[in-house]
């Protein structure tokens, strides 16, 4: 297939500039739709642009926004222009670097996201993203284990600590706290020191208990918004499926209800809150090695580990996704990319 013509490249102009032609396989979508719109091309490999590193893939994993994503639901954010390649998480080698990168060279095992909604690009064999947004590779972790990390575990510790100021001692509770989001974040908030509420369904009971919640509600059995003592310093709602008017009674006078969805009626309570005691806060994740790094500490320390349901060839992506998108996983779903 010939991408010379700018309108049918799936890489951002960046990419673009020096092009190489040396074929790479990669699951691309044509069209927005169900998860049966995505089948294997070989495309042209990116290059690095100036600031950016090329990586080897090695693996990448699925969150909600790269079906969110396929489904067109992001359109505003992700265009028109076909065909693309989804998923922001990586992990793999560093093979190039483009001029004026000093914190990597070739040989190098990186992990990270590729940062802005809808981005995309890791259902590819190979990548081609800021240095800036990646972070070297936890040791002692697959590059399986390493790609299921970057986005959600970002999106869960910036969420507790930089969204929602969560120190030792303060009460949390994790909405979502067997999910892709919510595992890592009940794992965070234990290495951090808080005393840790789960939200999940009754099956996922004896997991959240295992990463660290000292209490659960099953929220199959019964509405945690009815909960008579609760009091938190912190709501994290990593499913995104509440919103604060509804969870205000149960944070403390000066409490912060932070949620990963910005649904209709998040953004006008974030503006409202913006001047009380009581506040709510949306996340929007970003790569940075600043967090990645602390996140390989804990890691390579064995304190956070994630929980992976499934992993595929990217051959299987389909399946991959239909599997993420079934409600039927705990953890994260991975794409192996070689
Ligand atoms: N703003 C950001 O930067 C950002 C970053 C990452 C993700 N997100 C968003 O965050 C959300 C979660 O992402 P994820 O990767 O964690 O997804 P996920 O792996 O699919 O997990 C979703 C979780 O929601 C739970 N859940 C579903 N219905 C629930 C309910 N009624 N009450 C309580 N929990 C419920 C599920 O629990 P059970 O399995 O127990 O039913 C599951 O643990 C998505 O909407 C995603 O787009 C936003």
């Amino acid at each position: 297939m010939n991408y010379s013509n700018r309108k049918t490249s799936p890489f951002p102009i960046s990419y673009r500039r020096n092009e190489v032609k040396l074929p790479m396989k990669a699951a691309v979508i044509r069209k927005y739709g169900g998860p049966e719109v995505f089948h294997m091309e070989e495309v042209p490999e990116p290059s690095p642009a100036a600031g950016e590193i090329k990586i080897r893939m090695r693996a990448t994993s699925i969150n909600p926004i790269d079906f969110k994503t396929r489904r067109g639901y992001l359109f505003f954010l992700s265009g028109f222009r076909f065909p693309k390649i989804l998923c922001s998480d990586f992990s793999g080698v560093v093979e190039a670097c483009g001029s004026n990168v000093t914190s990597f060279s070739p040989g190098d095992e990186v992990y990270g996201f590729t940062n802005g909604a809808a981005k995309g690009g890791g259902l590819a064999e190979a990548l081609c993203c800021k240095a800036s947004i990646a972070s070297r590779k936890p040791s002692g972790l697959s590059f399986e284990e390493a790609a299921s990390i970057p986005l959600a575990a970002s999106t869960a510790y910036q969420a507790l600590v930089h969204v929602g100021g969560l120190k030792p001692g303060m009460r949390v509770l994790v909405i979502g706290a067997t999910g892709g989001v919510g595992h890592f974040a009940v794992q965070l908030a234990a290495i951090i020191g808080a005393q840790v509420t789960g939200v999940c369904r009754s099956s996922g009971e004896s997991l959240a208990r295992q990463l660290g919640c000292s209490d659960i509600i099953a929220y199959d059995r019964e509405d945690f918004r009815q909960t008579k003592v609760a009091s938190f310093d912190v709501i994290f709602d990593a499913a995104g499926k509440y919103g604060f008017w509804s969870c205000r009674k149960l944070l403390t006078h000066s409490g912060v209800y932070v949620t990963t969805v910005p649904g209709p009626s998040v953004m006008p309570a974030v503006a409202l809150t913006a001047a009380a005691k009581r506040k709510a806060r949306f996340v929007g994740a970003n790569s940075n090695d600043r967090d990645l790094s602390l996140l390989r500490q804990w890691c390579e320390e064995g304190r956070l580990r994630p929980t992976i349901k499934a992993v595929f060839p990217l051959e299987e992506t389909r399946q991959a996704y239909e599997l993420a998108e079934s409600g039927r996983t705990r953890g994260k779903v991975v794409i192996r990319t070689v």
